[in-house]
């Protein structure tokens, strides 16, 4: 049985990932700011046959991630996969370079998810090795415009991962990149432009509980995104910037 820590479990794919890994039989610490939220979430886990322990914890606060974790390893009896979910993502059609917002990306999605990570490393050696995850996105493959300190705090936290992957792979810890593309969540659903391949929260969390089970270096989805995203990464900046510009022109049109 898995003893799991979730990040960012009060809502979309966190919730839904805790109730799917929680009908598979996990025991799991759900951490998030909102109480409530995560209370009713732990009642919904255990009716699917989970056990689930509620904890608080704003990721933006590295010193209670740090309390947060020794407190997830006292409810577990040691644990031995993290997945560091816990993100924003604010996308101010009027105004993409608010520092207030920029800053709060950085915190969350950056500070927040490299706390987690690093933090959870002696615990996992403590158990003799283990799962090392975090959600980032698609979006990180390449900097979308208006949309830059969203894809650069992804692109950080991917990079970071990749890094992770082969410091600890003698350490029997793996580490996994869960790159989403368009997921139906609270985040999207303030989203005024069309969405391709869009999944449910629900698949998602179907898709990643499946894959993490064979603990790869990275979980993209959907494919065709994945695919798309790969060739774009590699395009000269001569063929991206234009194609960028044009794609940002099209959803401000949109949103007018
Ligand atoms: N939806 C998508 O299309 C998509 C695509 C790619 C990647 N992602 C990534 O997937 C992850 C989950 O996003 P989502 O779409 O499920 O969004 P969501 O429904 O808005 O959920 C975000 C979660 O993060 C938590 N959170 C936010 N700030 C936090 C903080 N300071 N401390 C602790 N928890 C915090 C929220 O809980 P509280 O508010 O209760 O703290 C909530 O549980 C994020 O990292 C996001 O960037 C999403």
């Amino acid at each position: 049985m898995k003893k799991i820590v979730l990040t960012g479990a009060s809502s979309g794919i966190g919730r839904a990932l805790a109730i799917e890994l929680g009908r598979r039989g996990a025991e799991l610490v759900i951490a998030a700011r909102r109480k409530s939220e995560l209370e009713s979430l732990a009642q919904e886990i255990a009716a699917v046959g989970g056990t689930a322990h509620v904890l608080v914890l704003d990721v933006a606060n590295v010193a209670a991630v740090k309390e947060g974790l020794a407190e997830a390893d006292r409810m577990l009896g040691g644990f031995d996969t993290v997945i560091a979910n816990a993100g924003v993502g604010i996308n101010d059609p009027e105004d993409a370079f608010n520092w207030e917002d920029v800053e709060r990306m950085l915190d969350v999605n950056v500070r927040g998810a490299f706390a987690t990570l690093v933090h959870s490393i002696p615990y996992l050696r403590a158990h003799g090795g283990g799962q090392l995850s975090a959600v980032t996105s698609l979006a990180g493959r390449r900097g979308l415009p208006a949309s830059g300190a969203y894809s650069a705090s992804k692109a950080a936290v991917s990079v970071f991962l990749e890094t992770l992957r082969v410091d600890l792979l003698a350490e029997n810890i793996r580490v996994t990149d869960i790159q989403p593309g368009f997921v139906d969540t609270p985040m999207t659903q303030r989203n005024r432009f069309k969405m391709p391949f869009i999944w449910s929260a629900e698949k998602a969390a179907s898709y990643i509980s499946d894959e993490l089970e064979g603990a790869p270096g990275v979980i993209a989805f959907p494919l065709p995104l994945d695919m798309v995203t790969s060739a774009v990464s590699m395009l000269p900046n001569v063929i991206y910037d234009p194609l960028a510009k044009l794609m940002l022109d099209r959803n401000k049109h949109k949103q007018e």
